[in-house]
């Protein structure tokens, strides 16, 4: 009896070791590199993370801002300052950044993300993503309109019309270079010199 109990002990233990090595050799081997593409097991398990990170409370909460014109002009301007980098101005992901993030920023124009309730996008604005290269924006509360204004944007991605991505181009950040070529060009069409002006003391 008592061996018995011994033999099919040490044959889980076994087992377990074994499990342990064949998945310590597929790490060592894949590694944990952003560029390859994630197994299922990871991303659904990434997805259903993402889903119970967010409290209950956000998934029925509506937009307090109203969906104006002004409104999502102005999400569409803070979006193009801040979140543009990442997401694409169209909000296609695809970016230099983008690209090579793991996990990538989803085209927020399919419906994964446009079936999202209001709330859980502000509250994934608000509170980044954990593990993922989505940082936290502005301060805590519900009552940032900032952000509201950023939801109804997203609300707004999957019919942005050709004219709007074109302004967005206009207030992307700009590079130190791009700056600096942006004046010398204005200096030049100004008649002016665009030798570099001499730093006041
Ligand atoms: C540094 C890069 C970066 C910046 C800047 C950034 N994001 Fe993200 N964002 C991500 C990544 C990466 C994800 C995907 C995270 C994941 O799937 O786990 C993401 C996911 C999201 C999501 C969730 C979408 C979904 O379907 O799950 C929303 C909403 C979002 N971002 C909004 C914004 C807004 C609004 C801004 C600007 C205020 C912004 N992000 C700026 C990288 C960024």
């Amino acid at each position: 009896m008592r061996r018995k109990f011994i033999i099919s002990f040490s044959a889980i233990i076994l087992l377990v070791i074994f499990a342990c090595i064949l998945v310590a050799d597929r790490l060592i081997h894949r590694g944990f590199s952003t560029r390859d593409k994630p197994s299922g097991v990871e991303a659904s398990l990434a997805m259903s993370m993402r889903d119970v990170a967010i409290p209950e409370r956000y998934k029925a909460m509506k937009n307090p801002v109203a969906v104006t014109p002004k409104a999502i002009h102005e999400g569409m301007a803070h979006w193009a300052d801040h979140c543009a980098t990442c997401h694409a101005n169209n909000g296609s992901g695809d970016t230099m950044y983008g690209r090579t993030m793991y996990p990538k920023p989803p085209d927020m124009r399919q419906k994964d993300t446009q079936e999202m309730s209001d709330g859980e996008l502000y509250y994934t604005i608000k509170n980044g993503v954990r593990l993922s290269g989505m940082p936290a924006f502005g301060g805590p509360g519900d009552g940032d309109l900032d952000s509201w204004k950023l939801v109804a944007f997203i609300r707004h991605l999957p019919s942005l019309t050709q004219d709007e991505e074109l302004e967005m181009e206009k207030l992307n950040p700009k590079s130190p270079d791009e700056r600096q070529e942006e004046q010398q060009e204005e200096d030049f069409l100004r008649g002016g010199s665009s030798a570099p002006q001499q730093p006041h003391h």
